[in-house]
């Protein structure tokens, strides 16, 4: 697999407010990054923070409200529908609930079919059938598998028809939006096992919505830090959890424990639930939980700033940054 330079997708500015006059919630708020090709991007933060609607902001499942989505350069909001229709076979979403995802009277076939004829990808009913069968086959299922209905399987399995879905129209970007949080924890790592083993065989880009920091881990290169909307931090995998900079990083590392005392020592608690995304507090919208809030961070909207190669975060506490060692 390559990871190149060249952005596969990238969102600029992107804003998702629901509801129009003067109090929308307003979902995801100035939001911006890039997804270079073969490339698995996390997206993590709390409940609410507006995982999801970036997900589907960014397939255009939903309209934004502002700023810009490209894949391989060319604005998906400007797309025609005759256009977007052609490109969503590229780009395509595997749910969370793999129970609520697949229609449960239709048998799997079916279901297959329907995401191939969408996109014209099958000509006659023989290499329809091959087609079916060899899908199955790639995430782990039979042939045979399917003639049978959504309700005739396990969770892990309807969540492996779930990727076949989407693996159908051969895409090249996926959205996973917590493919595991439905599953049991037991069927859970097949499921990562397939998506790593799929990423590889198939380069694809993805972007991975989950707040289980473990498997964020396991899973990415570089990982997202979304609060009430706005975007904390981003850095590599291996930077963040090793070097988190942001108060809010911090934070959901701390609560998520690791087996390393030093970690446990520095540790602060999220307190409070996260604030109405209706009425986001001024300035950083972290500060109202953050320990280490001062009376500026209410006046302004702190940039992202790149504090290492590669490294962002959006906090005004520099002073609090130890000097990095080496
Ligand atoms: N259709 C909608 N209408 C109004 N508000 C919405 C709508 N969809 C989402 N929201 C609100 O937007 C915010 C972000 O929701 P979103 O589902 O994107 O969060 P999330 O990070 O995916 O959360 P979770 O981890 O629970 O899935 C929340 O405040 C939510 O209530
Ligand atoms: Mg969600």
């Amino acid at each position: 697999m390559t990871t190149t330079d060249t952005p596969l997708i990238e969102v600029r500015n992107l804003k998702k407010y629901f509801g129009s006059g003067a109090r929308p919630v307003r979902a995801v708020d100035d939001v911006s990054f890039s997804i270079r090709k073969g490339e698995t991007l996390g997206l993590v933060g709390e409940s609410g923070s507006g995982k999801s609607t970036i997900g589907r902001t960014v397939l255009r499942l939903l309209e934004r409200t502002d700023g810009a989505v490209m894949y391989r350069g060319e604005d998906l909001g400007k797309a025609s529908g005759e256009h977007m229709r052609k490109l969503r076979s590229k780009l395509q979403i595997i749910f969370q609930d793999p129970y609520a995802s697949l229609n449960p009277k239709m048998r799997i076939s079916a279901i297959l079919h329907e995401a191939l004829s969408t996109h014209g990808l099958c000509k006659g009913p023989g290499e329809r059938e091959k087609r079916i069968a060899e899908l199955l086959e790639t995430v782990g299922l039979r042939a045979e598998h399917a003639s049978r209905f959504p309700h005739e399987f396990s969770g892990g399995q309807r969540q492996r028809i779930g990727v076949a879905r989407a693996l159908a129209v051969e895409p090249e970007f996926i959205v996973a939006d917590e493919p595991l949080s439905a599953l049991d924890v037991s069927i859970q790592a097949q499921v990562i096992n397939l998506l790593a083993d799929l990423r590889e065989r198939l380069s694809l880009t993805m972007l991975f919505i989950s707040h289980d920091l473990d498997v964020v881990e396991y899973l990415c290169d570089r990982v997202v830090v979304l609060y009430l909307g706005k975007v904390m931090e981003v850095a590599t995998t291996a930077e963040l959890f090793e070097r988190p900079l942001h108060p809010y990083t911090q934070a959901l590392l701390a609560a998520s424990p690791k087996p390393d005392p030093l970690q446990a020592t520095e540790a602060i608690a999220l307190k409070g639930d996260i604030p109405s995304p209706i009425a986001p507090p001024s300035g950083c919208v972290f500060r109202t939980r953050c320990p280490h809030a001062i009376d500026a961070c209410s006046k302004t909207v702190p940039p992202l700033e790149e504090l290492s190669p590669g490294h962002f975060s959006a906090c005004i506490r520099k002073d609090l940054l130890t000097p990095q060692k080496s």
